[in-house]
């Protein structure tokens, strides 16, 4: 998915996600947990409104377990509940349904108390960027593999209830949000955890942002991973370095450091540098 997002299609994209929260009781936000601000609709607030809201760190298997404790205690502390998950290999979802149904535990009282015997399954629908692993939850709450719109051009699929257990159906489209694009530094977080294609940025570009990071960050990492004994403090010294410990030489014999951007950035997307959080809640802008 390459983000295009106009006024128009932010426009069009609120519309159509207050559309399916007239269906639902309950909204599951999802945000990649290396990122939970980034990667967050900048409007989000307006556009849930009081609709009870799940926040989900998504990819918590790729984060920094004491960060995302953090963001877990930092959303805990503004009145909301946040799980960490990993839609991928499933750990975590299972807690969801029940989630689900405790927040909507008063309006379900409600119906009871109307007199409505059996009330009906908890509707719930997902939100969140593109890649942030939509449908990938989808997929995993329904135990199979549930189409994504847009897959084939020019169909529009009618919406479905997808069953997730007894007591939950889901929205088998998810609400695709924005993120806060127009800020740089968010820009550069989402194209190093992959949230944005390599084309939109200049790699170089990432991979300084991702660089700088690190030596600040996850130093030790950094210096384990590449053989370094000291962290240059000049980035093109910090290039220069790893370029010839991986052998990243043009035919000449010069740094090639789009080769060294390439390494760094699928280094970090693989996970050879661990478990990284590119944002905690101090550092929030
Ligand atoms: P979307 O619907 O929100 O656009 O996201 P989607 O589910 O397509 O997921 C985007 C990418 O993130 C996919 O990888 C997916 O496998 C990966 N992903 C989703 N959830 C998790 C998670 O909890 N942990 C990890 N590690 N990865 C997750 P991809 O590279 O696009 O495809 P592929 O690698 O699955 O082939």
């Amino acid at each position: 998915t390459v983000i295009q997002w106009f006024p128009g299609h932010m426009a069009k994209a609120k519309r159509e996600v207050q559309e399916k929260l007239k269906l639902i009781d309950v909204a599951f936000e999802l945000l990649d947990a290396r990122v939970p601000m980034s990667s967050r609709n900048p409007m989000i607030d307006e556009i849930l409104g009081q609709k009870p809201r799940l926040i989900l760190l998504n990819k918590a298997d790729m984060a920094d377990e004491a960060v995302t404790e953090q963001w877990i205690r930092y959303f805990h502390d503004q009145g909301r509940l946040a799980l960490p998950i990993d839609a991928q290999s499933g750990t975590g979802v299972r807690q969801i349904a029940a989630a689900a149904k405790e927040m909507v535990k008063d309006k379900f009282e409600k119906m009871r108390a109307k007199g409505i015997k059996n009330p009906r399954p908890v509707r719930a629908l997902i939100v969140g960027i593109p890649n942030v692993g939509k449908s990938t939850l989808i997929n995993r709450l329904a135990g199979r593999h549930i189409a994504k719109t847009g897959d084939k051009p020019g169909v529009t699929k009618a919406q479905q209830w997808i069953k997730v257990g007894k007591e939950m159906e889901l929205l088998d489209t998810p609400g695709i949000l924005w993120p806060k694009f127009e800020d740089e530094d968010v820009g550069y977080k989402l194209a190093v955890t992959g949230a944005i294609k390599d084309e939109i940025l200049n790699l170089q570009d990432v991979a300084v942002y991702a660089l700088r990071f690190l030596s600040t960050h996850y130093p030790n990492r950094l210096a384990e991973r590449y053989g370094l004994d000291d962290i240059p403090d000049d980035i093109v010294a910090l290039f220069d370095t790893i370029g010839r410990r991986r052998g990243c030489l043009t035919s000449g014999g010069a740094v090639d450091y789009d080769k060294v951007a390439d390494i760094v950035l699928y280094d970090i997307r693989t996970e050879k540098l661990g478990r990284l959080s590119f944002e905690t809640p101090a550092s929030r802008t």
